[in-house]
């Protein structure tokens, strides 16, 4: 067995390619931990940031794609997105292996920290709007409205693709943030505040109706209207 041929900290190859000891220095050292369970909570945490930061890295390309006239390729990218916020989602739920009474020591423990100065999440807050002015910018370059584009897609799937993936990702990443405050209740309650003050219910108004891509939504209706699906008149209550 030879040793290792590449520079860096560990043993391996294996440790230093992937900077291992570094990584493993993230969370809290174990003796001191404010419960044993901060582990698992600051590791979820932290991977939460890795996956948004690869979102982050993919939308840079995604933008080159669409802007370079490549639908395809950019909505291959939106799809893998999708992916990853779905895992975030996902993950989360492994913090209901954690006791309830148990997170209040490691709570106490966070000081003003919360989730709403994550730089992944506010990235994506601040960086998802602008793939829709890309998309609309091509569908421009191509002479086509989104209406045309969702109706006569045969001649338009590349655009219907990317449309559809960027829709997907808005839902996803809406789903996550409902996810998220779903769990919150659960373990902190209905009716309590962050430790910032914040209640949960200001949490909760955050969130109605944020989507990103308005225009993309818009067009859904402008479907339905012009389908003629729907009842005629204002919705009842
Ligand atoms: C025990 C688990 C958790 C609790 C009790 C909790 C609690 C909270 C609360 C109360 C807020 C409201 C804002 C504030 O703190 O001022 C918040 C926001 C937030 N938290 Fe968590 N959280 C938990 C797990 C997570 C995890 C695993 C992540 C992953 C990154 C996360 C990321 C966020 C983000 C991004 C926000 C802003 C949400 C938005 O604007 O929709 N949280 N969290």
């Amino acid at each position: 067995m030879s040793g290792p041929v590449l520079e860096g900290e560990g043993d391996t190859d294996y440790e230093r390619y992937l900077n291992i000891p570094m990584l493993l220095r993230a969370p809290k050292p174990k003796d001191q931990l404010a419960h044993r369970d901060e582990y698992l909570f600051q590791i979820t945490h932290q991977t939460a940031e890795l996956w948004f930061s690869q979102i982050l890295w993919d939308f840079e390309e995604i933008r080159r794609r669409i802007q370079a006239d490549d639908p395809l390729g950019a909505a291959r990218l939106v799809r893998r997105c999708v992916f990853i916020i779905k895992l975030c989602t996902e993950q989360v739920h492994v913090l209901e292996n954690m006791i309830v009474w148990d997170y209040h020591d490691i709570r106490l423990a966070l000081g003003q920290g919360s989730g709403q100065e994550s730089p992944g999440f506010n990235g994506i807050l601040n960086n998802a709007p602008a793939l829709e002015d890309d998309y609309m910018a091509l569908l421009e370059r191509r002479k086509v409205d989104p209406f045309t584009v969702q109706t006569q897609y045969r001649d338009h799937y590349d655009l219907l693709e990317l449309g559809d993936m960027l829709v997907d990702f808005d839902m996803y990443f809406h789903l996550w943030r409902q996810n998220h405050l779903a769990f919150v209740k659960r373990m902190i309650g209905q009716g309590q505040r962050s430790v910032k003050g914040y209640s949960v219910e200001a949490l909760e108004k955050l969130i109605v109706g944020t989507f990103f891509y308005q225009r993309l939504m818009a067009v859904r209706d402008e479907m339905t209207l012009k389908s003629g699906t729907s009842p005629p008149g204002r919705p009842s209550q």
